[in-house]
């Protein structure tokens, strides 16, 4: 049986002590945002708060508006084969350390145990490694359907906002391919293929850093 999205963060982030929080990037939503490219709002809750799971406002139960996830550009930067690493930062030396979570779902609110995801981003400075796999790596949720890697903020480059791009895969299934961003970000306003609905959502991390959290649904 289905279980919901609401759920899935009560259970995630009294598990993990996770930030409250969680983004969605439907194609529902897309739809709603029109053929200018002005995105509408998620439908998902964000409401900052503690790890304390009575602290949650309601979320919408999944089964309402649930379409996948937004696919998005590939772009130029992409490099097969990454290593298996939760651990993007890891030798790393400078950018605002991040930690990213959340859960894959079916359009049917499944979780999705196993997928894969594939990221790959800039480094503060808005440099890619195109030589080797610095910030990039591949992660699998486990068997609520849960991921967490922790990274750096991504920096800017030419005609771009802040934005970590990703292929998200079910066993068996087609890799999607899109990108999450930042909210609040000036920049936003002024990238070409920034979507609202793919924005993640924030709060402050320990030491300064930053924990977001952002929910993949894949058709099923
Ligand atoms: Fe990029």
């Amino acid at each position: 049986m289905p279980i919901s999205r609401r759920d899935l963060i009560l259970s995630g982030m009294a598990a993990a002590g996770l930030p409250t929080l969680l983004a969605a990037c439907s194609s529902d939503e897309r739809a709603a945002s029109g053929p200018s490219g002005s995105p509408s709002s998620t439908g998902a809750a964000a409401t900052p708060g503690t790890a304390g799971a009575t602290t949650l406002a309601a979320t919408p139960a999944c089964g309402d508006d649930d379409g996948p996830t937004l696919a998005q550009t590939e772009g130029p930067f992409f490099t097969s084969g990454s290593p298996a690493n939760a651990d993007l930062a890891a030798g790393v030396g400078s950018g605002t350390r991040l930690s990213l979570s959340g859960t894959v779902l079916t359009t049917r609110c499944d979780p999705v145990k196993r997928a894969k995801l594939d990221f790959w981003q800039a480094d503060d400075e808005g440099e890619y490694d195109n030589s080797g796999f610095r910030l990039r790596g591949h992660v699998f949720t486990d068997d609520q359907g849960r991921y967490q890697i922790t990274t750096v903020m991504p920096g800017l480059y030419p005609g771009r906002t802040r934005h970590i791009h990703v292929k998200a895969q079910a066993p068996g299934g087609r890799p999607l391919t899109t990108q999450l961003y930042f909210p609040g970000e000036a920049a936003n306003g002024r990238d070409s293929i920034y979507r609202k609905e793919c924005e993640v959502t924030m709060s402050d991390g320990p030491g300064g850093g930053k924990q977001a959290s952002f929910a993949f649904v894949l058709e099923a």
